[in-house]
């Protein structure tokens, strides 16, 4: 039998593949058959469809769009994986022009940038499947230390939606996955911190955390690959009428319709 979702002879760039959720998605889709480059600012094993950049300057997204070029000959599948904060906590006070041109730096101009670079390669094959990955905060924001963040994974949906529109015409599917919270390696570094400050277990601090959020309905955060399973439906063709669409992938967090 035919797999599900056949990815072979599909090429493919992922942002932010290294660790979390960016690297079981580049494992996911090679799996499936894709050749995939991916990129971040360190190598963390060997892997020669790498391109080490910081993506927060245009030089980066400049040399990461001319190796996909050169390492891949053409797109069919861009994953914008990249994103984060730094932002300290303290509110909106806390949160000077400095602070806010990062969380913009690392969460909204990377897609502009690459996208601008690489989407004319797949209008000129005529196809191609775009992934923006935002956040569940783009509209449930948390203020403590998160609001440049989120509003600027709010700009970041916003573009992707206006993109699809003018992209869909000509054949090229652009997509938004908004995960709740993930499981990655760094989450787990936070919970294990926050246990130890309150004195509890792992357990203990992924309920502080899921506390934060208001709660999870499921009872706990996505796993990285699962948040990879919904990414490589929407870049195959199984997912060929889905175009201007938001997945969440929250375990039920955002409590509204
Ligand atoms: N984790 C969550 O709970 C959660 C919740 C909601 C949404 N999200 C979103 O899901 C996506 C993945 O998050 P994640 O937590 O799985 O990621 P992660 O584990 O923090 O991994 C970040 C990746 O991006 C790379 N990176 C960081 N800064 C970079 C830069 N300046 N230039 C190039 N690459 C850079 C990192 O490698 P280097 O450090 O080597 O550069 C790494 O590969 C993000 O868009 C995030 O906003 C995550």
């Amino acid at each position: 039998m035919a797999p599900f979702i056949d990815l072979s002879g599909k090429r493919a760039l992922v942002t932010g593949g290294t660790q979390g959720a960016g690297a079981a998605t580049v494992a996911l889709l090679r799996d499936l058959g894709a050749r995939v480059l991916t990129t971040a600012r360190s190598r963390r094993k060997e892997d020669r469809d790498f391109v080490a950049a910081d993506l927060t300057t245009a030089e980066g997204c400049a040399l990461v769009a001319g190796a996909v070029g050169t390492h891949l000959g053409g797109l069919d599948i861009l994953v914008h994986m990249l994103g984060g904060s730094s932002a300290p906590g303290g509110g909106f006070a806390a949160l000077d022009d400095e602070i806010w041109r990062r969380e913009l730096d690392l969460n909204l101009f990377p897609a502009l940038r690459l996208d601008r670079a690489l989407i004319p390669m797949m209008l000129a094959q005529g196809g191609g499947a775009v992934v923006h990955v935002t956040s569940i905060q783009r509209s449930m924001p948390l203020p403590e230390a998160t609001t440049a963040y989120a509003a600027a994974k709010a700009a970041l949906s916003t573009y992707s939606k206006s993109l699809s529109k003018e992209l869909a015409p000509k054949g090229i599917r652009v997509n938004r996955v908004s995960p709740g919270w993930i499981e990655t390696e760094a989450s787990v570094r936070l919970a294990e911190r926050l246990a130890s400050e309150a004195g509890t277990d792992y357990a203990g601090g992924k309920a502080i955390v899921m506390a934060a959020l208001g709660g999870i309905p499921l009872g706990r955060p996505a796993r990285p690959s699962e948040v990879a399973d919904l990414i490589a439906f929407l870049a195959s063709d199984r997912a060929a009428a889905i175009t201007g669409a938001e997945y969440v992938i929250d375990g039920g967090t955002v409590p509204t319709v």
